[in-house]
């Protein structure tokens, strides 16, 4: 007998970028906490994570963050191919390294999240000591700082968590992905 057919339609990669200490990392942790304790299947690959294995051999410069990207693009597709929802939290400065993260996503799986806290609210939490370091010279191509970010011209969705509580921006990615 043959089989039905389905349209599976593969879960999205939620793509979160944004300076240090924006909020990526935190957002991503909260929203896939929810999602997990709802039963979906769901991943966040962080940029400081993934930097400790499979990226331990990049650095900063444009050409190995480009790589960082590539290669956490590959994972996703993948991730979100074996029907993982994944939220990716990686600085990401560059638009056209962003644009081949969608390229290899896939338009209909890629959404760009802009996580748009101002360097100025940043620098103050400096959570890691990494924008103080950055402003000695100590820590060089520093995003924000020595390197440039280049903010979406037309992302999915801007959470700003200078403004936001994390449930605020948390809901608004939910309400998101409800579309
Ligand atoms: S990306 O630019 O290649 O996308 P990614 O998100 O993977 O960056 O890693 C960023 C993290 O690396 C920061 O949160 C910070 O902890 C650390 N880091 C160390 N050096 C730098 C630097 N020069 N610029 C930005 N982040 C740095």
């Amino acid at each position: 007998m043959p089989q039905p057919t389905f349209a599976i339609t593969p879960p999205p990669t939620l793509w979160l970028t944004g300076l240090s200490g924006a909020g990526k990392t935190s957002i991503a942790l909260a929203l896939e906490q929810q999602l997990r304790a709802e039963g979906r299947a769901v991943f966040v690959l962080d940029g400081d994570v993934l930097r400790q294995g499979l990226n331990r051999d990049l650095g900063f410069a444009p050409g190995d963050r480009r790589e960082n990207i590539r290669r956490t693009a590959e994972v996703a597709r993948l991730m979100n191919q074996a029907g993982v929802l994944v939220i990716a939290a990686l600085i990401s400065p560059y638009r056209e390294d962003r644009s081949m993260a969608g390229e290899i996503i896939g338009a209909a799986q890629f959404i760009e999240v802009h996580v748009s806290t101002p360097v100025e609210v940043c620098e103050a939490r400096d959570p890691k000591g990494l924008y103080a370091r950055a402003r000695t010279g100590e820590l060089p191509q520093f995003t924000g700082v020595s390197a440039p970010y280049e903010a979406p011209l037309t992302p999915a969705l801007s959470l700003d968590t200078g403004l936001l509580s994390l449930d605020e921006a948390v809901a608004l990615l939910r309400r998101r992905l409800a579309r």
